[in-house]
């Protein structure tokens, strides 16, 4: 399936071509008009990411795919990954025709150049990268963790996103500008228990996020996304027991949905944003003031 004529990888972008050109980027905004540093700051909207190409890794679900869907209905065209074939597959007939998939596990590098090069191939460029895939083990208390599974972590969690930075620059985002989106967690700001590894990989995510966006300024904007409780798969052992419970602590009174999250990213990957690198946009309902927080 090829959404725009591949390869032409020009400042001016790439024209359309192919028979389903009309449904990838169509490359009406110059490429440093997209995220880059003259970006004029245009509204965020449908859109408003018209012509521009975006891979999100784990985007099959949850966080990811409600992300994915942000983009593609503001005009993006997305590359989304994920593991399991048959759950990426269904995610991108639900994404329509400006999506692709790329299989693969993120703790693969060679998956990850794949992904980034399966994007160039089809769309022709790549201005929005959203490293969201991850995991949250080995969880339990730090004395009792696998070194292994601890390395695990931190390589799909941190080593992932770096690589995939490094591929999205050297390939389009030097030359031509971009904007990335690490999704971290409201945790890195402060401790809880068995997430010691979980949190430690986001901390250094975080951090990643800050360097990155020193690093690679002023062509590419670099933040971080940083959910509290969300309702998806991966936090449904701590939402689904006790969300009642949970929802009554938040000052905003209900936990997250992925499309409180995915609103975020998509405003921080939009020209409204064009200011904005190296910070951490906290969304969890208000989480870290409810020490404040007197329910009625
Ligand atoms: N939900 C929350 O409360 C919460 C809070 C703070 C931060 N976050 C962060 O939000 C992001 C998304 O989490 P989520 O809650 O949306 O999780 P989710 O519903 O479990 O979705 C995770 C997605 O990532 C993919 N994935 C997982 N491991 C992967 C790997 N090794 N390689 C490639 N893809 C992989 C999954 O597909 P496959 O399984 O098929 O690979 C799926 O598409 C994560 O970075 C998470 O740390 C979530």
């Amino acid at each position: 399936m090829t959404h725009a004529a591949a390869g032409s990888g020009g400042r001016e972008g790439s024209g359309p071509g192919g028979p389903t050109a009309s449904a990838g980027p169509t490359a009406s905004a110059g490429p440093t008009a997209s995220a880059g540093p003259t970006a004029s700051g245009g509204p965020a909207g449908p859109g408003s990411l018209t012509g521009r190409a975006a891979l999100v890794t784990g985007g099959s679900r949850g966080i990811g795919l409600a992300v994915a869907q942000a983009l593609t209905a503001d005009g993006a065209a997305v590359c989304v990954t994920a593991r399991d074939h048959k759950g990426l597959a269904d995610a991108v007939r639900c994404l329509g025709p400006r999506a692709i998939g790329c299989p693969g596990d993120a703790a693969d590098p060679a998956h990850l150049s794949a992904a980034v090069a399966r994007t160039l191939a089809e769309f022709g460029r790549l201005d929005i990268l959203v490293n969201n895939a991850a995991t949250n083990t080995p969880f339990g208390p730090l004395m009792a963790v696998d070194p292994l599974a601890w390395r695990t972590a931190f390589t799909v969690n941190v080593e992932a996103p770096l690589r995939l930075a490094q591929a999205a620059w050297r390939a389009w985002m030097r030359d031509h500008g971009g904007a990335v989106v690490n999704i971290c967690t409201e945790g890195t700001h402060g401790v809880g228990p068995d997430v010691g590894a979980y949190g430690t990989t986001k901390t250094a995510l975080l951090r990643l996020t800050r360097q990155l966006a020193a690093e690679l300024a002023p062509a590419v904007r670099v933040n971080a996304v940083s959910p509290g409780l969300v309702r998806t798969e991966m936090a449904r052992f701590v939402w689904e027991p006790d969300e009642q419970e949970i929802a009554a602590t938040l000052p905003l009174a209900r936990i997250g949905e992925p499309e409180d999250v995915a609103r975020a990213v998509r405003w921080l990957v939009s020209d409204e944003a064009s200011w904005i690198t190296g910070t951490d946009l906290v969304v969890d309902g208000g989480r870290r003031v409810r020490a404040a927080f007197r329910p009625a």
